[in-house]
């Protein structure tokens, strides 16, 4: 195993299938300005959530690698797919340094807030099926009932923009009718696209049900890590992430707008 030297002026390398682990990119700029993100988004190879394992393990292996050329202080896996199913495959292509992924830091904060001991998971088929978050939830209290639904028309929707859209309202109600009967306080949007879609979401459930991001989740976790590691970058200026994708589709420029609320800096393109 390769070993690099980290300091604290290191980047934070993040990753995602394709564009959903903006909003982690965007939830790190908000927490911690000074810090510098190399960001990889796979977006040849989106979607993972509908894949096998063996085909996200494989892929999550391969964003790693590319992450870890620029020598990052820590890994943030900004992905719930690969959060759920190949969180070690990331951990052990990474060397010694920190990886947290948006899952654990999600089912963390889900399990400091809900007080019914009721919660709701929404995620990709993948994610799903793995039962990662009825597992990390249960791990930290086991008196909590976990009830998850794959939303999986949620990316696509998404990533159309369809934030405000009749047809998105629609979905909404249909998926989240699953939980009409569970009594649950607290939903978890277990996917990082699904923040696009929060109102429309929040307003589906209804005001008694809270939403936890877990992109949000795991800027705060990397806040802690980094503070108790004495990792913080202070010197640091805010600056746009350094963008890596694997294709650049004509309509990457309009998703970053709509996922990070500003422009599209230079984009690099990567081969996996
Ligand atoms: N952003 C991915 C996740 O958090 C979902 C998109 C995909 O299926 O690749 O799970």
């Amino acid at each position: 195993m390769h070993h690099h030297k980290t300091t604290p002026e290191s980047p934070i390398g993040i990753f995602d299938s394709g564009v959903g682990g903006l909003t982690v990119v965007r939830a790190m700029q908000t927490l911690l300005p000074a810090e510098r993100i190399i960001y990889f988004g796979d977006t040849a190879r989106v979607p993972y959530g509908s894949k096998s394992q063996v085909t996200i393990r494989k892929y999550a292996q391969d964003d790693t690698t590319i992450l870890m050329r620029y020598q990052p202080k820590m890994i943030i896996v900004a992905c719930n797919t690969v959060s759920a199913l190949a969180l070690d495959v990331v951990e052990k292509a990474s060397g010694s340094i920190p990886v947290i992924g948006v899952l654990d830091a999600g089912a963390e904060l889900a399990v400091s807030m809900s007080k019914g001991k009721h919660i709701g998971v929404i995620g990709t088929q993948a994610t799903v099926c793995s039962n990662a978050y009825a597992y990390a939830i249960n791990t930290l209290d086991p008196d909590i009932e976990v009830y998850s639904k794959a939303c999986p028309l949620f990316v696509p929707l998404a990533e159309e923009g369809f934030t405000d859209h009749p047809a998105t309202r629609l979905i909404a109600k249909e998926y989240l009718s699953a939980f009409d009967e569970e009594h649950i306080d607290t939903l978890v949007l277990g996917c990082t696209h699904y923040p696009i879609l929060r109102n429309m979401i929040a307003e589906t459930v209804g005001p008694d049900i809270r939403i936890i991001d877990s992109a949000e989740a795991v800027a705060q976790r990397a806040k802690a890590l980094l503070e108790e590691t004495s990792m913080l970058n202070t010197s640091g200026e805010p600056a746009n992430p350094h963008l890596l994708v694997s294709d650049l589709p004509q309509k990457f420029s309009t998703l970053y707008r709509l996922f990070m609320g500003a422009d599209m800096p230079d984009v690099e393109l990567v081969d996996v």
